[in-house]
């Protein structure tokens, strides 16, 4: 039997350096769930509602997969042994667990491999595999976690004979969450280099069916567009080559049926934990397969492996859904809340804010700052944000092409610095509470522009290709964060920040792509770094209520979310364009991470005139609710209205950051676009419901509400007490005036 005698060789070999305490070839259940089951060299991973199955081909060693989808039970029909006429090899007519390149698959691979000889063959085959409970930490990259009762995971060992490479693929099962995660560690036991040309965190071999598959595309100001397209014969896919996860592209893949929709049918999730360029490939191959991988962009990995190194890929996740593409993202909502955000905050506090940028842009200064922070009291809010334009001494930043690297309070608007300042905001009181205003600041420490005292000091920290032009973007390039002086540098500055003076909120921005780069792996080498520095920041301060931002929703990734519970969704702030940027948004990703504000109309971007409630309704639906005007610039009639939305975005909040969403009418197919909030335990929910255009003499829809108890009863708002199963199966009438109207409806379980 090929392969299985090399097991104690492989272990002997040392390939479980970094899992040293797992016992090799044990088969053991996690707690009573049968969370992995190895019988043999058949491996299963159970969640309540996924299977998830695979094993070794013994007669080449290879891995071939063989379900993943809804729950299995006992032994499995084999597989019909595919026809073997043609060109294309065994290889390239079974579904393979991790194709690796040469032999004949001529479909996309996962790995591939510049062996030290320059052959881009390899044979990575099973050797032995191990069993353990809870979940191992990836060694500096972000990932899930969970304790023993809630994930298990199995480590399947790799070796390629000729070369002397190893991989271990790590799988964790959530079987609460029907997730299954994985990632890859190659590494290098041979005598000379290799390089690691593509490799991909995850790659399914799906049967012959018929699929959609679903992305989020955009651009900067609008994010998160849901395109869902047939999966054809041949190669589809996205990708962000930008250096982060980027608005064009975001790192989430979707699999349906051509029948699958929002609440029925079978979806598959996949999801990238990582914050820089990556690669999607689906691949429907000549035998009608289809293949997705997840993983490195493969033009910017080049990662060369001395003798006795490794390359950790990110960590994909894989949710499983029997009950459409909302029941999918249902679940990954509820594992990126609990499994991947490590803050404190990651459920709960999130207060009410007011930015500055929106209402005072760069033309701030301690003055101007105090009255705004004032104004934000005055209205209830509980944080106040001060956002660009306060820093910078040599080279102030008083508008974009100065004073990125240097974070030092500009002497000319903040002459006693930002202590004083920070401690008369934080001695206000919100209004109609007892809570002092908390005070919260900008930074884009990643950058730096070359009108700066950081640039002519250190030339040669940015990203640049030799004598290449450094091209510039918003006046500004990118520091190379791969350098540890570098992120030395960073630490130290956010530090001295949040050290000096009684700050509790950073909103961490990043505002352009990465052009010229001194070679294809700094990419990878800049992300690790990134994650280093992130770490170091968010433990040190733990306190802090961390936002990414990235020109918006530019860096919108589970990589970030492991280190920031929020970010900035888009710079779009019209109400209108944000319902389809937040539903988006929430395929992958908890509303409870979502920033959202009220801005001033016309809006800045659009130039749109929406109503100040429907923007309220809008911006309360993501989880760090705020404001991002100058009310003193305000109509009378919308100031007046923001205390009372402010105190119905606290109402809301709870179940917006702890319960779970139901898109019950998406804005690209309604003119009434809904969503329901029911919170964790069922008890309480919260209708959005939105009427874009005016409806003039038309009947209005009947919304049928989702994920209700079928047999309790509920008190509506306004509506009267009526059944589980007659809110969903008649569900409610609203009729709306006029055009951008909204109403918000809380139910109550009896
Ligand atoms: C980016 C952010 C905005 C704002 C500006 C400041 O565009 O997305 O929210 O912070 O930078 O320059």
């Amino acid at each position: 039997m090929v392969g299985f005698s090399r097991g104690a060789a492989a272990a002997a070999a040392g390939l479980l350096s970094i899992y040293s305490n797992i016992q090799v070839g044990m088969t053991q259940d996690s707690g009573n769930t049968n969370a992995i089951v190895a019988d043999g060299t058949a491996f299963t991973l159970n969640g309540d509602n996924v299977s998830y199955r695979f094993h070794v081909d013994n007669s080449t060693g290879d891995l071939r997969s063989d379900h993943f989808g809804g729950s299995l039970t006992g032994p499995i029909p084999a597989a019909a042994e595919p026809e073997t006429q043609g060109w294309v090899g065994l290889q390239g007519r079974v579904r393979r667990e991790f194709p690796d390149q040469g032999r004949g698959d001529f479909r996309v691979p996962a790995i591939r491999i510049r062996q030290t000889e320059g052959y881009t063959v390899s044979d990575l085959q099973y050797q032995s595999h191990s069993v353990m409970q809870g979940k191992p930490a990836l060694p500096g990259l972000p990932a899930t976690f969970g304790n023993e009762q809630d994930v298990s995971t199995l480590i399947v060992h790799l070796y390629d004979n000729y070369s002397a490479v190893a991989a271990d693929l790590m799988y964790s099962v959530f079987p609460k969450n029907d997730a299954i995660v994985r990632s890859v560690n190659v590494m290098n036991k041979g005598d000379g280099a290799i390089t690691i040309e593509s490799l991909a965190s995850l790659s399914v071999d799906m049967p012959y069916e018929d699929f959609d598959m679903i992305g989020l595309r955009g651009d900067w100001a609008r994010e998160a567009h849901r395109q869902r397209r047939k999966v054809e014969y041949g190669v589809q896919g996205f990708e962000s080559t930008t250096g982060y996860s980027s608005h064009l592209h975001n790192p989430f893949l979707s699999l349906v049926h051509p029948t699958t929709t929002e609440s029925q049918g079978e979806a598959w999730g996949f999801s990238l934990i990582y914050t820089g360029s990556f690669r999607v490939d689906v691949e429907k191959s000549s035998q009608g397969l289809t293949r997705a991988l997840l993983g490195f962009n493969p033009n910017q990995l080049s990662w060369k492996l001395g003798p006795g190194e490794t390359l950790t890929s990110p960590e994909c996740v894989s949710i499983y859904s029997k009950d459409g593409i909302g029941g999918m993202s249902r679940s990954m909502h509820r594992l990126y809340r609990n499994h991947l955000v490590k803050s404190k905050f990651a459920k709960s506090d999130r207060p009410v804010l007011l930015n500055s940028w929106e209402g005072l842009s760069f033309n701030i200064n301690q003055s101007s700052i105090y009255r705004l922070a004032q104004e934000s009291a005055d209205l209830g809010a509980k944080l106040f944000v001060m956002d660009d334009g306060w820093f910078g001494d040599k080279y102030p930043r008083v508008t974009d092409n100065a004073g990125l690297g240097d974070w030092v309070p500009n002497p000319d608007r903040f002459p006693n610095g930002l202590e004083p300042l920070v401690d008369k905001v934080t001695s206000l009181k919100a209004a109609n509470s007892s809570t002092n205003l908390r005070f919260g600041i900008w930074v884009e420490p990643e950058m730096v522009n070359p009108s700066s005292v950081l640039y002519h000091k250190h030339p040669d920290w940015v990203l640049h290709a030799g004598p290449y032009p450094r091209t510039e973007e918003r006046n500004q390039l990118v520091l190379n964060v791969a350098l540890t002086e570098v992120q030395d540098f960073i630490i130290d500055a956010v530090s001295n920040i949040l050290n000096n003076s009684d700050i509790t909120y950073v909103k961490w921005d990043n505002n352009r792509g990465i052009h010229e780069t001194p070679s294809p792996s700094i990419d990878h080498a800049y992300m690790l770094g990134l994650y280093r520095v992130f770490e170091t920041l968010t433990s040190r301060f733990p306190n802090v209520l961390w936002e990414g931002c990235a020109s918006g929703g530019g860096r919108f990734d589970p990589g970030v979310l492991q280190y920031f519970p929020q970010i900035w969704t888009s710079d779009d702030t019209d109400a209108v364009e944000r319902i389809s940027i937040q539903l988006g948004t929430s395929l992958a990703y908890p509303p409870s991470a979502m920033g959202a504000h009220i801005s001033a109309v016309p809006n800045q971007q659009t130039g749109r005139t929406v109503p100040v409630t429907f923007r309220g309704h809008v911006a309360m639906m993501g989880g760090s609710f705020g404001l991002e005007l100058h009310p003193a610039e305000l109509h009378e009639g919308e100031k007046a209205a923001l205390p009372g939305l402010i105190s119905l975005a606290e109402k809301v909040n709870p179940l917006v950051l702890r319960g779970d969403m139901y898109r019950l009418s998406l804005p690209e197919e309604s003119n009434w676009p809904a969503v329901l909030f029911i919170s964790e335990d069922g008890s309480n929910a919260v209708l959005f419901y939105f009427q874009i255009r005016a409806n003039i003499n038309h009947a209005a829809p009947w919304i049928k509400l989702q994920g209700l108890d079928k047999q309790a009863m509920y008190s509506v708002q306004g509506k009267g007490t009526f059944s589980g199963a007659t809110l969903m199966n008649m569900g409610l009438q609203f009729v709306l005036e006029g055009d951008y109207s909204s109403t918000v409806v809380f139910l109550e379980r009896q």
